[in-house]
């Protein structure tokens, strides 16, 4: 047995500990290669679970599969001086018969993993941008937008299709690709030990701005985003807002020809929104020097900035594509009439009581079953709105009142309330259907109704006309009529929001009685 040194540093003491520390810096070294490599995504896809299978059946709108096609037709060879004019921006070159500088031809990803399923993130998307463009990608949460971002900056293999940027394929040749990209990602990615200019001028100095005009830069951004107070706060404790516009100032930095904004605006204040909506704008519309794309879910910001858009659903389909105006005019579903009713005085309400047989004194309680069978009755009231007193109906407030009571009794108050207000919107409602085909109703809460009616051959100006004409005579107090807008077009292919689907929809049948 050898003797142990009592010197703790002897080369017999420390050799063991040596030769781990080589042995984990060589197996560290492999690990890192082979996540540079990808080789743990690759994984994935070597276990057996298959990928989902391509939806053949998708149902495309014609904008859109006009779109695959142009972009899948471009000729992607490079002429002479193509890829010199693509990365010519500052020229404001743009157009011609070269491909567009941002090029996504049957993009698919579907996320894999060792222990998981694979999720479908994106199903075959393709778009094409030329400088001057500025794409907003609509969608719902969860439809995929982000990961289009992943794949344009190489973040995320796509599982088929191809990625270009002014011709360098993302995934082959990203570090040329890199050069022309300005983004800003949906999370901020911020060194919190930084003060907001630390990050710019960092920034700058890695996008290669010449040290003499860094200065000028980082001053000009930090104007433009309207980030004087913060510049000397550190990054991590500025607020969820400030650091949004330290991230797309970080991205616009040095006017980069490509820029990818993932929700820059998420948390922003109006004023902030605006200034940075007019430096998008003046980059990429009015100097021509910029290709955006931009992720939003404001639809006001969309119609500000964009010069085409696309709405993306669940399961990363694309589902329209086109400029602001094409798709409110191909997708525009009608007008939408909002009207509040005028409310009655309690003097009136006593003699509509009194006309259909009940009290005068309003705060006695009624049965609700037999006055309901009273009036279906005596024929007085339109029975659609006697129908209506049920649970999930216009009158669920009196079922459940009544549901409530031990007695199953209402306020003669609530009922004559609720027989008034519908009696207005009824007849209001009846007046839309024997001009309109179809009346639905989006809201109705208490006095207030919002109808959709479809546009036909109809102005808005009728319409105005018609309710300002009759408003004395269908009671009603307030009302607006307004074009369909981006939103509810949104919403509708979304479906997501339950406020804009129609309650109930309204016809006049061909013996001219409303039917619901
Ligand atoms: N790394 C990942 N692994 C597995 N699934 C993922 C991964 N990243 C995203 N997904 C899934 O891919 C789908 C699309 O996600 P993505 O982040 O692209 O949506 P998004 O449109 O950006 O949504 P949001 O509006 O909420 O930002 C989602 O179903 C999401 O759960
Ligand atoms: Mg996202």
């Amino acid at each position: 047995m050898p003797e142990i040194p009592s010197d703790i540093w002897a080369w017999f003491n420390l050799k063991g500990d040596a030769a781990a520390l080589i042995a984990h810096f060589f197996f560290g070294l492999v690990v890192i290669f082979l996540i540079e490599c990808d080789l743990f995504a690759c994984c994935g896809r070597l276990t057996c679970r298959s990928l989902p299978p391509e939806n053949e059946d998708m149902e495309l709108d014609d904008d859109v599969v006009a779109e695959i096609d142009r972009v899948a037709n471009q000729d992607t060879e490079y002429g002479a001086g193509d890829q010199e004019q693509l990365l010519g921006a500052e020229e404001g070159k743009t157009g011609g018969t070269r491909p567009d500088v941002i090029r996504v031809d049957g993009f698919r990803k579907a996320y894999t993993g060792l222990c998981s399923s694979p999720v479908l993130a994106v199903e075959k998307i393709s778009f094409g941008l030329d400088y001057g463009e500025c794409f907003a990608l609509l969608g719902v949460n969860g439809a995929g937008k982000s990961t289009t971002f992943k794949a344009l900056t190489n973040d995320a293999a796509p599982t088929a299709g191809t990625v270009t940027i002014a011709g360098y394929n993302v995934q082959e040749e990203f570090g040329e690709a890199r050069k022309l990209i300005g983004y800003c990602p949906q999370y901020d990615a911020l060194f919190h030990d930084l003060t907001v200019s630390e990050h710019l001028w960092f920034y700058a100095k890695l996008k290669g701005v010449p040290a003499s005009r860094r200065s000028a830069m980082v001053e000009r951004s930090i104007k433009e985003l309207n980030l004087k107070d913060h510049r000397n706060k550190l990054a991590g404790t500025l607020s969820g807002g400030n650091k949004r516009k330290l991230g797309v100032a970080m991205a616009l930095l040095g006017n980069p020809p490509i820029i990818l904004l993932d929700e820059p605006s998420a948390g922003m204040d109006p004023e902030a929104r605006r200034f940075m909506w007019t430096v998008v704008e003046k980059i990429s519309q009015r100097d021509k020097k910029s290709a955006v794309i931009l992720t939003t879910h404001s639809m006001e910001e969309a119609e500000a900035l964009s010069t085409k858009m696309g709405i993306m659903v669940r399961g990363g389909i694309m589902r329209c594509m086109g400029s602001t105006q094409h798709v409110k005019n191909k997708y525009g579903v009608g007008y939408e009439v909002e009207i509040k009713v005028a409310k009655s005085v309690y003097e009136n309400l006593q003699a509509f009581s009194e006309m259909h047989g009940f009290d005068r004194n309003l705060q006695g309680k009624v049965k609700l079953d037999h006055a309901a069978a009273k009036m279906r009755e005596a024929r007085q009231v339109d029975p659609l709105v006697l129908d209506q007193i049920v649970h999930g109906g216009l009158g669920a407030d009196l079922a459940v009142e009544a549901h409530l009571d031990e007695n199953d009794e209402v306020k003669l108050y609530h009922l004559m309330q609720y027989l008034y207000v519908q009696q207005s919107g009824f007849k209001f409602i009846e007046a839309l259907a024997g001009i309109f085909d179809q009346v639905e109703i989006l809201e109705h809460c208490s006095d207030f109704y919002k109808f959709r009616v479809p546009k036909e051959d109809k102005s808005i100006g009728y319409l105005f006309g018609l309710i300002e004409d009759k408003k004395q005579e269908f009671n009603v107090g307030e009302y607006s009529v307004s074009q369909t807008s981006l939103e509810q077009i949104f919403q509708t292919f979304a479906n997501q929001s339950a406020a804009d689907k129609a309650q109930f929809t309204y016809k006049i049948n061909a013996l001219g009685a409303l039917v619901c």
